[in-house]
């Protein structure tokens, strides 16, 4: 899978420390492994994507192993697809999915995120992948170029994930559902209101091949509960009264409830 400059379109080229294309862009590989190829005109922020805080706390959480099932359904359906080649996730976060799929199943493993935070924690640990910070709007990859993307708990952009997947290429894509957390969500919350949630979009340029739920749930006690609070769009969203309720809470037993799609390019 060839990367490509985010600049003008053409290929990079790996030189020692550093991607260049044949027009002279050149973007260094950094101290932890990372590329960045988040130009400043598609950054929007000055530190897009998730901070610093919510990352090492998804990784705390992630390395309890409170949320292996996802892996595992993961893997198991990459299995059962025989699923080989590249794998390219997006929205990668610290990188725990991309590299339990890639190991399991011997793809080579790309991990993109808008977050340079996310990207340098996953390029510190998982030494056997690419991690790239850029957005998913504009991935910088050579077309037909991936026989997996995977969107967990992040964004999904047919258009873009149709390109760069070979034809006959794989979708997998976890949204949370709607009882996703409700034990947490009952703490932070004064009312809950539920409003209607399409967990089985329809995804242009795409069949659907299935749909499964994973559902499972999990104990967690002192700084994992913080973790999972700070790692989830709730930390943004609630009230005072919500966040210290949640503070004071020293054991949580929750369900994890989410599906997996997947789809595949035609
Ligand atoms: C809820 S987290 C999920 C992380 C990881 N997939 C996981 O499940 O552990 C969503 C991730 O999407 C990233 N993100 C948000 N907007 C993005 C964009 N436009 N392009 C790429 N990544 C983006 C965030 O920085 C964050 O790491
Ligand atoms: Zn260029």
């Amino acid at each position: 899978m060839m990367l490509c400059c985010p600049i003008c379109g053409k290929q990079l080229n790996r030189a020692a420390g550093s991607f260049l294309c044949p027009q002279g862009h050149s973007f260094d590989v950094a101290r932890q492994g990372y590329v960045n190829l988040l130009t400043v005109s598609r950054k929007h922020s000055l530190h897009p994507g998730d901070t610093r805080v919510q990352v090492l706390s998804r990784r705390e959480f992630l390395e309890g192993g409170y949320y292996a099932p996802i892996a595992e359904a993961l893997i198991h359906e990459a299995r059962s697809l025989s699923l080989s080649g590249e794998l390219l996730d997006i929205g990668c976060g610290e990188g725990y999915y991309a590299a339990r799929v890639g190991q399991a199943l011997n793809m080579a493993v790309t991990g993109l995120d808008i977050s340079k935070e996310a990207v340098r924690c996953a390029a510190g640990k998982y030494k056997n992948a690419l991690w790239l910070c850029a957005t998913a709007a504009h991935i910088p990859v050579e077309s037909e170029s991936v026989d997996l993307v995977t969107s967990l708990f992040a964004l999904t952009l047919p258009e873009e994930f149709h390109r760069v997947l070979k034809p006959g290429g794989y979708v997998f894509q976890v949204l949370a559902a709607q009882d996703h957390l409700l034990g947490l969500k009952k703490i932070i919350y004064d009312h809950l209101e539920f409003k209607e949630k399409d967990s089985i979009p329809a995804l242009p340029g795409f069949q659907r091949v299935k749909s499964l739920s994973i559902r499972f749930s999990f104990t967690v006690e002192g700084q994992q509960v913080r973790n999972l609070f700070s790692m989830t769009p709730h930390v943004f969203r609630v009230s005072r009264a919500g966040a210290e309720r949640l503070e004071q809470t020293e054991i949580l037993t929750d369900t994890a409830s989410c599906v997996l799609n997947v789809f595949r390019r035609l």
